[in-house]
């Protein structure tokens, strides 16, 4: 079998750490070809389009992409739209798979998985290991948004088909955790007919999971439950915007933006891409944190690929680099980012 992989660095830091992912993930996967492609605003300015065709066409050709991040204008610029989004969009890819593993903070150690047998680490503190399935192309992200008259709308798209399909994929991984708990995501209490459609279908999905307990939350408790109780979540299964928010909120417990992971998943082609955007702050300056991309590809090679033999290996060099110190300034660290590449690319 061979196993391709369309490359698209995109703008800022993402050209800097995808070729570090791209490295590791062909040290554990020998033989992996891959295709490099163009997108995001730098290629915008260039060529006028900032998901050109010959990307799209590259990217259904070898079904798995890694995807850097891009530069987005906070303004609305003609012709320009995040080529995340329509790539969501035209494979749709309606999961959107954001685990967050802890890290001890202060030394960034990290803590075993708990089990129910024993659901302390071995500091004591319960461990954090926690996976957010959010709806990736509905909700607030459906690109309705238009000005009438004075008012400013932007509507909220749910439907039941959508809600039931990111529900089957959220037990689905449930079922194959330790703790086999999902905890649906909602503010139905404000938006009763949305997030009923929502709440409703994630529930009737579940009864096909009796061996996956369900629970429900408000949104806005479980903002406050990611930062200060962590341990006790296991799968989430959200809504489109609801799920980008608490994405970041727990992915300090991982590390924070250089770590935390992402994949994209649709029934054809996946995208993997970390969490961070192109961090213009840094950009250029060699110290981007590249284990958060390096954890995509891994999540690529364990969800699209089902390789978990060559997902562990990564992910075990990345946790093994970061424990022994080798560490970018966004872990307290003084190492660059070849160096954290280079202690990862050894223990794989
Ligand atoms: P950002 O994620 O780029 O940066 C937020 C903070 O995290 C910054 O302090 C940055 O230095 C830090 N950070 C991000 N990645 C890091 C890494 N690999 N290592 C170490 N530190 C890292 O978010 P921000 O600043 O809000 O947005 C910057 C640009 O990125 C905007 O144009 C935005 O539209 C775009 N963006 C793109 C995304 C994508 O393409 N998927 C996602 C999020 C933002
Ligand atoms: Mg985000």
């Amino acid at each position: 079998m061979t196993y391709r992989l369309c490359v698209i660095p995109g703008d800022g830091v993402g050209r800097e750490v995808i070729p570090c992912a791209v490295e590791a993930l062909q040290r554990a996967l020998p033989g992996l070809v891959t295709v490099e492609a163009d997108a995001g605003w730098d290629c915008f300015q260039r060529t006028g389009n900032p998901l050109p065709e010959a990307t799209v066409a590259k990217i259904a050709e070898c079904g798995a992409a890694l995807f850097g991040a891009v530069s987005s204008p906070s303004k609305k610029v003609e012709g320009y739209r995040s080529p995340i989004i329509q790539m969501r969009q035209r494979f749709d890819l309606y999961a959107n798979l954001r685990p967050t593993k802890g890290l001890e903070i202060g030394g960034y150690r990290p803590v075993a998985a708990p089990s129910i047998s024993d659901p302390q680490s071995s500091s004591g503190r319960p461990a954090v290991d926690l996976l957010i399935v959010r709806e990736n192309t509905q909700g607030l992200y459906a690109g309705r948004e238009r000005m009438q008259g004075e008012e400013a709308i932007a509507e909220r798209v749910i439907t039941r088909a959508a809600s039931e399909r990111i529900a089957r994929v959220a037990f689905a991984l449930a079922r194959e955790r330790a703790r086999r708990h999902v905890t649906i995501v909602h503010k139905a209490n404000i938006l009763p007919i949305t997030d009923g459609v929502f709440r409703d279908a994630v529930r009737a999905v579940g009864a096909a999971y009796p061996d996956v307990t369900i629970g429900e939350m408000l949104v806005d408790t479980a903002a406050m439950m990611l930062a200060s109780r962590p341990a006790e979540f296991d799968v989430i299964v959200t809504t489109n915007l609801f799920g980008d928010i608490l994405s970041d909120v727990a992915s300090v417990w991982g590390g924070g933006m250089g770590v935390a992971p992402a994949l994209n998943l649709g029934d054809g082609v996946a995208i993997a891409e970390p969490v961070h955007g192109s961090a213009p702050d840094i950009a250029g300056k060699g110290i981007a944190n590249p284990c958060g991309a390096i954890l995509s590809a891994a999540l690529l090679a364990r969800h699209y690929w089902q390789l978990p033999d060559v997902a562990n290996r990564i992910e075990q060099a990345v946790y093994g680099a970061i424990e022994s110190g080798v560490r970018t300034p966004d872990l307290g660290g003084q190492a660059t980012t070849r160096d954290v590449t280079a202690e990862v690319m050894q223990r794989i």
